[in-house]
């Protein structure tokens, strides 16, 4: 492939280039506070189906750019598809959320992860359609969800507030547990180098889930298998950009940075500022992290936060997004003060 000869300023901060205002994405960017999302949306049978078709989820992964100055794209689809692909069934129910088939240790023998790229090729379609169709200075970002956290899905059959069921397997089955996420672990690298292949220029791994573990499990459940990513994807694309998002990692966070080697760490709303600035490397750039919910109210706060982030986050590279995904009630006009406050206009 031909080196662009365009800086892309959202990529370039992932390689540790601090930018003069830090360049912006939002998590959960392309989705249901749009309305051409809905409609879209409204037209395909399942969510999943959705996620399947190429052509309609590009669509939709270029929305929030057409409306915004986000400076990437993610790809439309979600972390799901892997157990999916995988062949636990997954259905998104309306009000609901993932529902995923009933697992039996049986099944997870019987998985395997070297099928899956294969059975993902709609989705890194996707990425091909989205990357002939971005401008030259757009990032874009793929992504997977963390071993532990669709570890969660898949032995819950649901979310939970807890995950308790995932925690109890993990203690109650180990060797089953052990097979999963070294399965889990094995189709994240797999799929993310497939992605990088269809045109990501950066992914983020996604460990929504890595609160409510103690140190012990953190290490094992989190720590080590995204290391073990990170480590596998550069095994195939050397210094391929990676962003972690361990979401309530809290006193764990410094230990997952200084171990996992990913190139910038999201940090969710939780984290204090101060806490970034003391105790985390300057070396590891940050995304983040704005409160979701100062988005929906606006106002004065919003813009007094904005400006405490960036202020307090410029002594490093910066990323700036929200804290955790935008929900659906958020008003456009607030997207749109956002994306220009942060830039500075
Ligand atoms: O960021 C983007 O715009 C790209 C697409 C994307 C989606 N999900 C689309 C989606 C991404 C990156 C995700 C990640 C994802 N999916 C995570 C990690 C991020 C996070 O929020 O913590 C998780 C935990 C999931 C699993 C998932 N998908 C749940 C629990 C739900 C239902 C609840 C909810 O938030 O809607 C989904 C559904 C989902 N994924 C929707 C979208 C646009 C809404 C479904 C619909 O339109 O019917």
């Amino acid at each position: 492939m031909k080196p662009t000869l365009v800086d892309k300023p959202l990529l370039d901060t992932v390689l540790g280039k601090k930018q003069r205002r830090p360049p912006v994405w939002i998590m959960r960017q392309a989705g249901r506070y749009l309305p051409e999302y809905r409609e879209i949306r409204s037209k395909t049978k399942g969510f999943l189906d959705l996620c399947y078709s190429p052509k309609l989820a590009c669509e939709v992964s270029l929305q929030p750019l057409k409306r915004f100055d986000l400076d990437a794209a993610i790809l439309f689809s979600d972390i799901l598809v892997l157990p999916d692909a995988l062949g636990q069934k997954v259905r998104f129910e309306e009000g609901e959320g993932p529902v995923l088939d009933k697992l039996s240790t049986d099944q997870i023998e019987r998985f395997e992860a070297n099928e899956v790229v294969e059975r993902l090729e709609p989705v890194l379609e996707t990425l091909e359609r989205v990357r002939g169709e971005l401008a030259a200075d757009k990032t874009l970002i793929g992504f997977c969800g963390a071993p532990w956290t669709v570890a969660t899905y898949m032995i819950g059959g649901k979310g939970s507030p807890d995950q308790a069921a995932a925690r109890l397997f993990a203690l109650h089955e180990p060797i089953a547990f052990k097979r999963l996420m070294d399965v889990l672990i094995k189709a994240s690298i797999f799929y993310l180098v497939a992605q990088f292949k269809a045109g990501a220029d950066v992914v983020q791994i996604f460990e929504s889930w890595a609160l409510n573990l103690d140190e012990i499990s953190f290490y094992n459940y989190v720590i080590e298998p995204n290391r073990k990513i990170v480590e596998g994807v550069r095994a195939r694309i050397p210094e391929a950009p990676v962003i972690g998002f361990p979401r309530g990692a809290a006193g764990n966070l410094r230990r997952y940075v200084e171990i996992t080697g990913v190139d910038v760490i999201g940090l969710d709303y939780a984290t204090p500022l101060g806490f970034v600035k003391t105790s985390l490397d300057r070396k590891v750039g940050v995304q983040g992290n704005l409160d979701p919910l100062r988005l929906v109210a606006g106002g004065r706060q919003m813009h007094q936060r904005i400006e405490e982030i960036i202020e307090a986050l410029s002594d490093r590279a910066h990323i700036f997004n929200l804290g955790h995904g935008i929900v659906p009630q958020t008003p456009l006009g607030h997207v749109a003060e956002l994306v220009a406050r942060v830039k500075g206009n």
